[in-house]
């Protein structure tokens, strides 16, 4: 465990980058550090690998202060990534990626073959071993910046907005990647981002800063979105807290209904034994039950369907993975109020109506208050 006990920064023009922070950053999970621009968050990140020296206070690793260990030695045990990565430019990715085995004496061949497997892990494809930097798209030097983190395979890995220069999508996807490789590898990661949406998505446990270098509230996202701290914290987490706060609650207790399902290929008896007068329309799959559209029973012949005639069904959720939130967004955008649940091979499974998740919703809330009560 990292422990960063009562620490001050104060640069010598004055500056108190960081002030009095105390924080336990947990073993083996994801802690993000967050917060506007210049509120202290490169500085905390960087005393933790001694970069940057505090004024005051201490830093514990598993028990012990890092001042007293040399500091090759400390580094050595945290990788570091950084926006845009940070690659050496005339080194291929390879090299680049081998550099801290290469430092620690490790032979060429077993420095690139410890290389290559990483580029695997973190999702580069081999064929780009041999290429620059300046050959790489900005996501794919990120990852190398990632890989080359961990190829002394560090406990500890120090993150400074490593995804911040990379536009949304390649953005997500390096976030799932994360996620993945947190979950194999279990290294202690400390993420720092100004990106709210960021932190919430990757952080088992979140620091919100304020400028100042003041910790606002050190919590779970899930706790962070229930219960801000104060009106800065609320404001910093922006809209939409009660809806985001969703997709920490799973869709996987909600009733699906399968009665509404009808495959395109039902016979007219089959159609009409459907419709009942609590549900109007009925969604139509498939002879592989994958979903084509809603209809009104009254428009539906056996074995015809008119396509144009067909409502939309939006966007459908994965039942049991997705959170209540996506089944939630899948029923405001299905102009029936419908949301469609599909297994992971995109059959539908059941349907599922607004009301029916919005007593889910009330059910989640019921059950996290009892256990915030209980303990
Ligand atoms: N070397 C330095 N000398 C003086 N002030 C600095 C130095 N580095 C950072 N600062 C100041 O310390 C504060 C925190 O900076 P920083 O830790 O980089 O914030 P963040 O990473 O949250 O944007 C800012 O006001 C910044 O201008
Ligand atoms: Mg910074």
């Amino acid at each position: 465990m990292i422990r960063i006990d009562s620490v001050t920064k104060r640069y010598p023009d004055g500056t108190v980058a960081v002030d009095r922070l105390s924080l336990e950053i947990p073993d083996r999970s994801i802690t993000v550090l967050v917060g506007p621009s210049g509120c202290g968050k490169t500085t905390t990140l960087r005393m933790i690998n001694r970069m940057v020296e505090p004024s005051e206070g201490t830093i514990l690793l598993d028990g012990a202060d890092i001042t007293k260990q040399p500091v090759n030695t400390l580094r050595r045990s945290m990788g570091y990534v950084i926006q845009n990565a940070g690659l050496f430019q005339h080194r291929t990715i390879v090299d680049n990626i081998a550099t801290v085995p290469r430092m620690l004496g490790w032979g060429k061949e077993r420095a690139r073959s410890r290389a290559r497997e990483l580029m695997e892990r973190v999702g580069l494809d081999a064929s780009l071993a041999r290429r620059y930097p300046y050959q790489l798209s900005g996501g794919q030097q990120q990852r190398v910046g990632v890989a080359r983190a961990l190829a002394s395979d560090p406990p500890v890995l120090l993150m400074d907005e490593p995804f911040s220069a990379v536009d949304p999508v390649v953005r997500k996807g390096l976030q799932e990647e994360l996620l993945r490789i947190q979950d194999e590898l279990g290294k202690t990661i400390v993420f720092v981002t100004h990106d709210i949406d960021e932190a919430i998505r990757l952080g088992t446990m979140v620091a919100v800063m304020r400028t100042g270098g003041h910790l606002a509230q050190f919590a779970p996202p899930a706790e962070l979105l229930s219960a801000p701290a104060d009106a800065f914290v609320e404001d910093f987490l922006g809209t939409d807290r009660g809806i985001r706060r969703l997709s920490f609650f799973p869709s996987a207790g909600l009733e699906l209904l399968t009665t509404p399902v009808v495959a395109i290929d039902s016979t007219a008896e089959q159609i009409a034994a459907r419709g009942t007068p609590d549900v109007p329309y009925l969604l139509v799959t498939d002879v592989d039950g994958k979903a084509l559209g809603w209809s009104e029973p009254k428009d539906l012949t056996a074995g015809k369907v008119v396509p144009e005639r067909l409502l939309p069904y939006g966007r459908p959720f994965e039942s049991g993975k997705d959170s209540l939130r996506a089944a939630l967004d899948c029923a405001v955008l299905s102009p029936t109020g419908w949301a469609v649940a599909v297994d992971g091979t995109g059959r539908v499974v059941g349907v599922v109506s607004q009301e029916t998740i919005g007593e889910a919703i009330r059910g989640a809330h019921a059950e996290r208050r009892k256990a915030d009560l209980a303990g």
